[in-house]
């Protein structure tokens, strides 16, 4: 009998220390949506319409933590964004979107709830285009560079302090994945030996930047037609600098080899914003 309350009240504490531990780094088969809002020519999106639209996309969105006052531990969750840049390779892309959302959620048929029922509401105005990812388990990180990671990992920011984000979609070449684990492995780690004197590779690149940018890495191979992996990035105003060098540090094919292996996919530069009226403009 007490053995059994002792088992109950082990159970107990120990699905307690679960759901206690960070979910920054438990959280693995968190889906990620990301859909693109890009404004049909020719459609006029009047004030009256744009508040009813706000309206209806604040009542879908009920479900999910505003990720603009991310709650510890949540893990469904929508994040508006409204758009700065959209570029391919360094080049603006001249059809851009006007706006993006992320919606997150254990489990994907939420987040594709999410899309239609966003579908219903935007679909006259906009082209609605939208992005599959799932947070996984890591690949090439050893024990001494997860702790390096854990350590040094910026808390995460609210939209007020962090309002910088990004939202890059990449894949690797076939040559890569032609690799075994340990080869693919080797280009995370510094060894100038192997990759010529200029070479720090990834991870020695990201380390100079870890504690300016929040990062979150989502993969989509064989999930979305659209690329092997979405990269998502927050940062604050005084850290876009920061940002740029370490785009650029890590696209330096010298210092990052890896990058040999890239094929980039468009990439939004966006503001976090709180509300739906907000990414619509469509006042308060
Ligand atoms: C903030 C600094 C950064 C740090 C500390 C960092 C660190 C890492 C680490 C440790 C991994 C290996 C994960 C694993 O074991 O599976 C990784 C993977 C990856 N990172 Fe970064 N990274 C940073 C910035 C970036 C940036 C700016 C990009 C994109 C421009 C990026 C794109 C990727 C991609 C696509 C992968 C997956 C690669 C693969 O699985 O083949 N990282 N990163």
């Amino acid at each position: 009998m007490f053995g059994r309350i002792r088992m109950k009240s082990a159970s107990i504490l120990f699905f307690a220390i679960l759901l206690w531990s960070p979910a920054s780094w438990a959280n693995q088969g968190q889906w990620g949506g990301f859909f693109y809002l890009f404004p049909k020519s020719g459609a006029e999106f009047p004030a009256g319409a744009r508040s009813s639209a706000a309206k209806q996309l604040g009542s879908i969105g009920e479900n999910f933590g505003n990720d603009f006052n991310p709650e510890k531990g949540r893990v469904e969750s929508i994040q508006y964004y409204t758009a700065v840049s959209y570029s391919l390779d360094r080049k603006p892309i001249t059809m851009s979107p006007a706006a993006l959302i992320r919606v997150e959620s254990m489990r994907r048929d939420n987040v594709e709830n999410y899309l239609n029922q966003l579908r219903e509401i935007l679909g006259v105005f906009f082209t609605i285009e939208s992005r599959f990812a799932v947070t996984r388990q890591l690949n090439y990180t050893d024990a001494e560079t997860l702790k390096q990671l854990k350590d040094n990992a910026p808390k995460r920011g609210k939209g007020t302090e962090q309002p910088n984000a990004v939202v890059f979609p990449l894949s690797k070449i076939p040559e890569w994945w032609a690799l075994t684990q340990e080869k693919r492995q080797q280009y995370f780690f510094k060894d100038p030996e192997r990759f010529g004197k200029e070479q720090m590779g990834h991870n020695e690149i990201g380390f100079l930047y870890i504690r300016q940018i929040f990062r979150k890495l989502y993969h989509s191979r064989f999930d979305d037609p659209g690329g092997d992996f979405i990269t998502y990035f927050e940062f604050s105003d005084d850290n876009l600098e920061a940002f740029n060098s370490l785009l650029e540090g890590l696209r330096n094919v010298e210092k990052n080899p890896e990058w040999k292996f890239v094929a980039e996919g468009p990439l939004f530069s966006g503001k976090r914003v709180s509300t739906p009226a907000d990414m619509l403009g469509a006042g308060h």
